[in-house]
């Protein structure tokens, strides 16, 4: 079989390349990714020069370059990971959000429904159900839950979700979306909380925490992640939705003081900064549904977790050290620099 699989140089694709080709070495896997700011080629040496593996620099809103890569490839399988994916980005400049986010999908759809596949998967986020309130812990988001974006991302997220499940009842394109809540893990890009909360620590930077750092995520380790959606692929019902989430909620300032405590750095280094726009407070995840049709549970207790992935920053600092001494100090300097 062949597995395409878009966004695979950015956190989560290349973790879910590295987990595929381990459990499934007979697959041929093609990597169609744009590089963008988050895209790192380097992240995929280990596999590059493997004979399973392809790599194809493109972007999925290139309607020729798609379309010739599935006349090429002829993919059974799709796997949609190419996102913009950072919130505060798409705060500042939501226009690509709209054209990679929905425009890219669309035109793997387009793409999908032209060539003909086994599998559409969209890999979609919690983000799109809204917030949640902090005094009613007993809330959960289910698949079921009414769409209420807060961000141009989460809003772009949604309507792909919405295009995808549209192509599944109009022209039966074969659909699946799952819907993560935060992931965390190695290689993940150093705008993202939790890496970056790691190298502040390390290089005695002050650690910016939005608001009162009460906002609670539900943190879930990137191989939980991959392998709920191999097992969507391999057995989820087509049209419908997955929520993915370990029970694993967590108050901001709470991961930030652990990550102090593990480093040894003091707790005088955490600096409270101006809000995000539109903050979402809470998001939970029940994943009931993806427990009792597909068996599916986390496996990595965050405790766990959290040490491999403070461990594995140490371990590869050649890999971040790049990523912040390029264009990454711009984007710090114009995010962090008069936040007040
Ligand atoms: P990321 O930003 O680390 O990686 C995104 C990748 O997509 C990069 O390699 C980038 O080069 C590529 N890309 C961007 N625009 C492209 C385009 N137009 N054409 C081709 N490639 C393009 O993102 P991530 O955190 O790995 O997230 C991957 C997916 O998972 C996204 O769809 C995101 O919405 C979703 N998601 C993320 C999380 C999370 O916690 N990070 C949780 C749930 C869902
Ligand atoms: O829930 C899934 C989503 O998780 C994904 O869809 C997104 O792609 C992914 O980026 C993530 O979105 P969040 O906005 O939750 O993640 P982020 O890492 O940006 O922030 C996590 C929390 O930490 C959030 O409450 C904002 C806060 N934060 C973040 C940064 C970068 C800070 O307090 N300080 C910071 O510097």
């Amino acid at each position: 079989m062949t597995i395409l699989v878009t966004g695979g140089a950015g956190f989560i694709g290349s973790n879910f390349i590295f987990y595929w080709m381990k459990g499934h070495p007979e697959d041929r896997v093609v990597c169609l990714d744009k590089l963008t700011y988050a895209g790192n080629l380097s992240t995929l040496k280990p596999v590059m020069e493997h004979p399973k593996f392809r790599f194809v620099r493109g972007d999925i809103c290139d309607r020729e370059v798609v379309k010739a890569l599935f006349q090429e490839e002829r993919p059974e399988v799709v796997v949609n990971f190419a996102a913009e994916s950072h919130v505060d980005r798409s705060v500042t400049g939501p226009e690509v959000f709209l054209q990679t986010n929905v425009m890219g999908t669309a035109s793997l759809l387009d793409a999908c429904r032209e060539l003909g596949v086994e599998r559409f998967h969209q890999v979609s986020t919690d983000e799109v159900y809204g917030d949640l309130p902090l005094d009613r812990p007993e809330l959960f988001f289910i698949e079921e839950t009414p769409l209420h974006t807060s961000s141009p991302y989460s809003a772009s997220k949604a309507a792909a979700d919405l295009l995808a499940l549209s192509y599944h009842r109009t022209y039966g394109l074969p659909v699946t979306i799952s819907r993560c809540s935060n992931n965390y893990g190695g290689y993940q890009f150093p705008e993202k909380f939790i890496p970056l909360m790691i190298l502040n620590a390390l290089r005695d930077m002050p650690l910016p925490v939005y608001g009162d750092g009460l906002n609670v995520r539900d943190w879930l380790y990137v191989e939980d992640h991959c392998r709920a959606i191999e097992l969507i692929l391999q057995r989820g019902r087509t049209g419908e939705v997955y929520n993915i989430g370990g029970h694993n909620e967590r108050q901001n300032i709470d991961i930030v003081k652990l990550v102090c405590k593990t480093l040894g750095k003091p707790e005088s280094l955490i600096s409270y900064v101006a809000d995000r726009k539109g903050h979402d407070r809470r998001y939970a995840i029940d994943p009931e549904k993806i427990h009792r049709e597909l068996g599916w549970l986390p496996e990595t207790p965050f405790d766990d977790g959290i040490q491999r992935t403070i461990q594995w920053y140490l371990d590869n600092k050649a890999w971040w050290e790049e990523i912040v001494s390029g264009e990454y100090q711009q984007y710090y300097e114009k995010m962090y620099g008069n936040r007040r």
